[in-house]
């Protein structure tokens, strides 16, 4: 284990079986539909990848930038757009995929935001939720796991561009960031 890391809280067969059983709710859902799924950058990476490869059904896949974080542990509330995605949304079913939703304000604006490009439905699936730190009432489709308030990363997750690569997801010490 990372020496930064206070806990290990999920293991690499833990989001294996998060993400397969999420998989199968969309393979459900999605059948006939013609969707896209939308990946946020740069966090939802390993859940992204993992999670199409187990989604048998035809669609396309896009990347969306945007941060309400600056590098600390806390959201702004501001949210900026720092790449698009490189198709039209128009008349689609979308599929935001999140790595985890703390305020919800990047979620409650992405989803504004394609339902403006005149997408014909949006849904959330994020990986991990911390609904304790909601700020905005979003609604979310699709959740591998309920966390505490507490910090995380690996799995994609980072604090301050770290940790994206460890296999499994835990609690970073307190100590690494105050
Ligand atoms: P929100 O707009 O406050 O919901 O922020 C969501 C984004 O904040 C996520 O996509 C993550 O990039 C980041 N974030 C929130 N909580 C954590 C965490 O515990 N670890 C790593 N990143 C986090
Ligand atoms: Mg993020």
């Amino acid at each position: 284990m990372h020496n930064d890391i206070k806990r290990v809280l999920f293991s690499e067969k833990d989001i294996e079986n998060i993400v397969n059983s999420i998989a199968k709710q969309i393979e459900k859902d999605y059948n006939g539909k013609d969707f896209i799924m939308i990946g946020l950058l740069k966090g939802s990476v390993a859940f992204m990848v993992d999670l199409m490869k187990n989604i048998d059904l035809d669609f396309s896949i896009d990347f969306i930038v945007a941060s309400s974080y600056g590098s600390g542990t806390q959201s702004t509330g501001r949210v900026n757009l720092q790449k698009d995605v490189s198709q039209s949304v128009e008349g689609k079913d979308i599929l935001i995929v999140e790595d985890i939703i703390d305020s919800g304000n990047t979620l409650d604006f992405i989803t504004k935001y394609l339902e403006a490009k005149k997408a014909k439905s949006v849904r959330i699936c994020t990986l991990f939720d911390k609904p304790d730190r909601r700020q905005v009432d979003i609604s979310v489709n699709y959740t591998g796991a309920v966390i505490p308030d507490e910090f995380i990363v690996g799995y994609g997750l980072d604090y301050n561009e770290k940790y994206r690569n460890l296999p499994y997801v835990g609690i970073l010490k307190p100590s690494v960031y105050s």
